[in-house]
């Protein structure tokens, strides 16, 4: 531990041979992409919701995604063995740091690197670097904090630790309308399967599963100006 050592509460950002982990008391938190290499073979990759939900064939060949809310990058992955290069969007520095180590580690895997090589981690907030991109991706992904689904998760403790880091997302309606505002084709908001719609926008469809769903925008060619 050195410069790695921060932090927040009393939470400290460790280095081992196993890579970089956010350790407090006995909770650990490390961003592990071979935990999802069952879930991107191809033969279950079009299973997932979330490729469900993004309908990438529908998009065009090299599709673009911005999951503006990347955590420890688990959907951005989804999305990017689906075809997406993604770009992902994460403010907290502690889970940035997580997620980049966990890029890194992932590179090295022969399954993962393909994938992986299509994803590129921008360390800030998605309020600030939506209204700047460059051109309008084919979609934004939105995963708030949501208490509710947390508390179920089946790594309870991990999620607890996640929740310390993070207080649940004081900006999500913001971030929705920052994503519209970025004109994408699709924006696709993660919440719990009952939860109300983010700020009232109604889906075109949603794509739901035992715990949560996934509402998906879909925005008029005209609202991108083409
Ligand atoms: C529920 S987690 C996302 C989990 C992610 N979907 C995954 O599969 O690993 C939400 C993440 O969004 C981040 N976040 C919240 N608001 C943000 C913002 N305005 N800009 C960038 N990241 C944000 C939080 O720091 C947190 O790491």
């Amino acid at each position: 531990m050195s410069d790695l050592e921060l932090v927040e509460g009393n939470a400290k950002l460790v280095e081992d041979e196993r890579g970089l982990s956010l350790v407090e008391g006995d909770l650990v938190l490390r961003g592990d992409f071979t935990r999802l290499l069952n879930r991107i073979r191809p033969a279950n990759l079009g299973r997932e919701l979330l490729v469900k939900a993004a309908k990438p064939r529908s998009l065009g060949p090299d599709p673009v995604a911005v999951d503006a809310t990347a955590g420890l990058g688990e959907d951005a992955l989804l999305l990017a063995a689906a075809g997406f290069s993604v770009r992902l969007v994460e403010r907290n520095p502690q889970v940035a740091a997580l997620l980049r180590d966990a890029l890194r580690r992932g590179q090295e895997n022969p399954r993962l690197a393909p994938a992986i090589a299509r994803m590129e981690l921008v360390e800030g907030d998605s309020l600030e670097v939506l209204p700047r991109l460059d051109a309008p991706p084919d979609l934004i992904l939105l995963d708030p904090m949501f208490p509710a689904r947390r508390k179920s998760a089946a790594s309870k403790k991990k999620m607890q630790l996640f929740q310390h880091l993070e207080c649940p997302c004081d900006v999500e309606e913001a971030l929705l309308h920052a994503a519209i505002a970025a004109r994408p084709r699709k924006v696709i908001v993660k919440r719990p399967v009952r939860g109300p719609h983010l700020a009232g926008v109604k889906p075109a469809y949603a794509i739901t599963g035992k715990t949560v769903r996934y509402d998906c925008i879909v925005l008029p060619r005209d609202g991108r100006g083409q």
